[in-house]
């Protein structure tokens, strides 16, 4: 018999035909995403879920689905499932790690250029008829060429986007892990980047910009006493989880010049923008669009999709969560 799934969003017709070889399949086909009540609905019965990282896997979601026997996360971080609760009921969670590091890393330079050189400013102008033409001094930006950029979460997107410093003329540094301090990271020219502590990337850099996952202790890791640490002519860059940055402190710190400007792709309460950003042409505000490319958003799918297709067949996920229950 074959097993039962739920896709609790549309995916890419190539990803749905290659989980219909393998399961029977119900997808959620209206627009938005499916409410609490309607995921565990449509869960029940089923050994598979591929989940988004807005549907909320918890141990009151999971005690309701005794059938489910594996998550399959579309996105890297995984904030959103509880995976001890999953491992103490044997179900197996996956996310989809390395296949976006490239899109992410690639908008975060994205981010940084825009916010550093005023692209949104500059076509809200445009884009207004109010433009006067070529000025020497209009909407000058700073250069990145000489200046310092410093990662904070030097893992696998930080380190991609670390790969692109040196062609911008960029010195980087990094947040040593509080994990593995004596780890040394090395960019692709074999040298050493130089690793800080938190503290010292905060002062020292030109541009922060961020990249660990969201947990407990990475909640509001920049706020009012870190985002002081800061240059006033520093920018902050946020591509990694809305809830790492204290929205309100970014407010604060536009509003009394404590930075030069932020730019985000990620917010605290999605898709809900804190109304004081939007008052500030040096905040630079993009809707959660780091991995959106047509190739990377299906390679994320069709990796959810194996990982479905392998549990499912009684073989090892390919990518698992770390701390994800191992059949
Ligand atoms: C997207 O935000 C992801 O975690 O992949
Ligand atoms: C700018 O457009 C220049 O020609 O320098």
């Amino acid at each position: 018999q074959r097993p039962r799934v739920f896709v609790s969003r549309r995916l890419f017709q190539e990803t749905l035909d290659l989980i219909a070889q393998h399961a029977d399949m119900d997808v959620f086909d209206r627009s938005g995403s499916p409410s609490s009540e309607e995921l565990v609905a449509r869960t029940t019965g089923c050994a598979g879920l591929i989940a988004q990282g807005t549907d909320k896997v918890d141990a009151q979601f999971l005690d309701q689905l005794p059938d489910l026997r594996v998550v399959c996360n579309v996105a890297v971080g995984y904030n959103n499932i509880d995976v001890a609760a999953a491992r103490e009921r044997k179900i197996v969670v996956t996310n989809t790690p390395d296949v976006l590091n490239e899109a992410c890393a690639a908008l975060t330079w994205g981010l940084i250029l825009g916010v550093t050189r005023r692209l949104g400013e500059g076509e809200r102008i445009l884009r207004a008829g109010k433009w006067k033409g070529f000025q020497l001094d209009f909407l000058l930006g700073m250069d990145l060429v000489g200046k310092t950029i410093g990662v904070i979460g030097m893992g696998r997107i930080g380190q991609a986007v670390a790969a692109k410093a040196a062609a911008f003329g960029m010195r980087t540094v990094y947040m040593k892990s509080p994990r593995r301090p004596d780890e040394q990271i090395v960019g692709p020219d074999g040298v050493p980047y130089e690793g800080l502590s938190f503290e010292e990337v905060m002062q020292r850099s030109d541009v922060i910009t961020l990249h660990v996952p969201l947990s407990p202790q990475t909640h509001h890791l920049v706020n009012r006493d870190s985002i002081r640490l800061m240059k006033p002519t520093a920018y902050l860059v946020n591509m990694a989880r809305g809830p790492v940055v204290e929205e309100a402190a970014v407010v604060s710190a536009l509003e009394n010049g404590w930075i030069a400007g932020a730019a985000l792709d990620v917010y605290e309460l999605e898709p809900v923008v804190h109304p004081g950003l939007m008052k500030f042409d040096s905040a630079f505000l993009i809707p959660h669009l780091g991995s959106a490319t047509r190739e990377t958003r299906t390679a994320m799918c069709n990796l959810a999709a194996r990982n479905l297709i392998e549990v499912l067949g009684g073989r090892p996920p390919v990518t698992a969560i770390p701390g994800s229950y191992i059949p």
